[in-house]
């Protein structure tokens, strides 16, 4: 018999805060805030399904474009939710980490993270990465700079730039790729998310807006998942 198979990487982008909120007559901020809740609710989901990374896509790098006060709303939004968040991640050996750039990023926000980082380094029951100010194609020219940097002092030889070495040069560093791309509210695109690394992943798109996201949506997506083959370019039975 097959054994189950479980996705040891889910990545989702959380999507429809926006569309939640106005067919409610609510404010946007009101999405955003309901779709943290649902953030919360989801890392709990993760730990008791037993996925090993939960990589959530929270702020893209082209979500600048948005008003001065969504985009105000969200780094409060995200730094409240770090902090308020980091004992349930310490108590239950989960590790924070952020990948985006985080240099843009207001300082109170940026030291949140990195208090996060520091502190559930050692956690190993699940992985919760923060896609944050993030984005594949800006990943991709920060990789670029940094084994530029490395040829220019001459550690690295180009011919030495491998996937391996690529991989190694992105902000998922040590993260395996995702199993499974998960997006909520139904659009079929990827906005920028992961461009290097959801090479082989399989996705699965939810009509479901973020804030009315629940375990049973992703306990669907599991089951999903379980019925695809996974051929990673090789021939059909
Ligand atoms: C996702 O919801 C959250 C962020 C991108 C920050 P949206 O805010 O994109 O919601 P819609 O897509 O406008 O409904
Ligand atoms: C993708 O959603 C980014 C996040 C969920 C953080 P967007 O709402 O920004 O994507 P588009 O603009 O519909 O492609
Ligand atoms: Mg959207």
């Amino acid at each position: 018999m097959k054994p189950v198979q479980r996705p040891l990487h889910v990545a989702i982008i959380m999507d429809g805060n926006g569309r939640w909120a106005t067919r409610r007559g609510l404010p946007r901020s009101e999405g955003h805030r309901r779709g943290m809740t649902v953030v919360r609710q989801t890392i709990r989901a993760a730990l008791d399904l037993g996925v090993g990374y939960l990589t959530l896509y929270a702020f893209s790098s082209e979500n600048w474009k948005r008003s001065e006060k969504e985009v105000a709303f969200l780094m409060q939004m995200c730094e409240v939710m770090i902090t308020e968040e980091l004992p349930f991640l310490i108590k239950n050996d989960i590790r924070f980490r952020h990948i985006g750039r985080k240099e843009e990023l207001p300082e109170t926000l940026k030291s949140a993270i990195r208090r996060g980082e520091d502190l559930t380094k050692n956690n190993r029951a699940l992985c919760v990465v923060l896609a944050f100010n993030y984005g594949g194609r800006q990943e991709m020219v920060d990789a670029v700079r940094r084994l530029a940097g490395d040829v220019k002092e001459g550690c690295l030889a180009p011919d030495d730039i491998d996937e391996k070495a690529v991989a190694a040069s992105l902000y998922t560093a040590g993260i395996p790729d995702p199993d499974l791309l998960v997006r909520t509210s139904g659009e079929m695109r990827l906005s920028n998310f992961l461009l290097w690394q959801i090479c082989y992943t399989e996705l699965y798109v939810t009509k479901v807006f973020w804030p009315d996201f629940r375990k049973k949506d992703f306990e669907r997506a599991l089951k999903e998942f379980r019925k695809r083959t996974r051929r990673f370019g090789g021939a059909h039975d």
